[in-house]
């Protein structure tokens, strides 16, 4: 069988991950520090308990793929909040650049030579409606600054060498594919929005005034569990020598789903019913992006299930249990 390390296993995408791949077949054990990942989350699979960043963490991690006999890692663990990362672009670097350096020197050093990578649509940084792969890269944060310079780092590496690699771009990630796998981040708009009406707040909007049909800005949202599904089929992708050593995928549903739509999903699903406090847009926020997930859709041959309603239900159902 298989063997598959998931780093970053019990964060909120990770443990969705692991889900998927045992359900697949798969033999998953999983690396994690917890420094925002849940230890019941991986309570059922081997786990080491490890901080990719520290010192000896390129041996300790290659002696527990060698004993695990791991074929192939999807890698996720990093920092992810854009504003954070504008306030201490050092750590972001560090932790994101540095913390994938280390995960490629445990592979070559345990002779694994298949990585799935958890990117992010922020590589593409200032852009408006349909993104393709091929659309520039020019983030504008440290975050997405990050995330760009582990695919360049992660090329160069299959270029040079024996590693197969994908790069999968998420866009909105939300929902949950269970009750206890919540995203527990406040940093997208689902959770956020969650928040504020479970203090008694009123939901905020940046912006409304922008040139879509309601005002607020659109964006591409993809349910957890579909997301999951795409680095199962990424490591197909991988293990067919006939496809190239390197590539990178948009995994989004191609539709876009506007804020205000959202609130009015959040206001069905949960019953309450709040007008929203209208704040000035953000800086850098573009009216519309959406994937074009085309590329996924031919060449890993997949499908997005879940509507945004089964995104909100199951992210607020998910959030009631925590
Ligand atoms: N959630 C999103 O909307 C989204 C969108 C685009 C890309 N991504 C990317 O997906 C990945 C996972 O995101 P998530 O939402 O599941 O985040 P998360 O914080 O829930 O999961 C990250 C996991 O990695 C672990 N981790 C972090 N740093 C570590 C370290 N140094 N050593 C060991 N373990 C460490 C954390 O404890 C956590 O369990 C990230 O790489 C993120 O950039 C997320």
């Amino acid at each position: 069988m298989k063997s598959v390390l998931v780093v970053g296993g019990a964060g909120y995408i990770g443990s969705h991950i692991v889900v998927e791949l045992v359900s697949a077949g798969y033999n998953v054990v999983s690396v994690d520090d917890f420094s925002s990942g849940l230890p019941g989350r991986v309570e059922h699979i081997p786990n080491l308990s490890l901080d990719i960043v520290s010192e000896n963490a390129v041996a300790v991690l290659a002696s527990f793929m060698k004993k695990h006999h791991v074929d192939a890692v999807i890698h996720l663990a990093a920092k992810k909040s854009v504003p954070e990362s504008v306030l201490f672009p050092g750590m972001y670097f560090r932790q994101n650049v540095g913390g994938l350096i280390n995960v490629l020197g445990a592979m070559q050093k345990a002779d694994v030579r298949q990585l799935v990578f958890s990117s992010t649509a922020a590589v593409y940084g200032d852009c408006n409606g349909l993104v393709t792969e091929d659309h520039p890269t020019i983030p504008v944060s440290p975050y997405g600054d990050s995330k760009l310079m582990c695919e360049q780092v992660i090329e160069i590496a299959a270029n040079a060498g024996s590693l197969r690699s994908v790069n999968l771009r998420y866009f909105n990630v939300a929902g949950a594919g269970n009750p206890l796998l919540a995203d527990r981040g406040v940093t997208n708009l689902i959770p956020m929005v969650f928040e504020r009406l479970a203090k008694g707040d009123a939901p905020r909007i940046f912006g409304n005034d922008y040139d879509t049909a309601d005002g607020t800005c659109i964006r591409d949202f993809i349910h957890v569990s579909d997301l999951a599904r795409a680095h199962v089929l990424a490591l197909d992708f991988i293990n067919n020598p006939e496809n190239p050593s390197s590539d990178t995928f948009n995994i989004g549903t191609g539709k876009g789903t506007s804020v205000a739509e959202i609130l009015r999903e959040t206001r069905e699903v949960t019953g309450i019913d709040v007008e929203p406090i209208v704040e000035p847009r953000r800086p850098g926020d573009p009216p519309v992006v959406v994937a074009s997930p085309e590329k996924a859709f031919s060449q890993l041959a997949w499908t997005p299930t879940h509507s945004v309603q089964d995104m909100v239900a199951s992210a607020w159902q998910a959030f009631s249990t925590n």
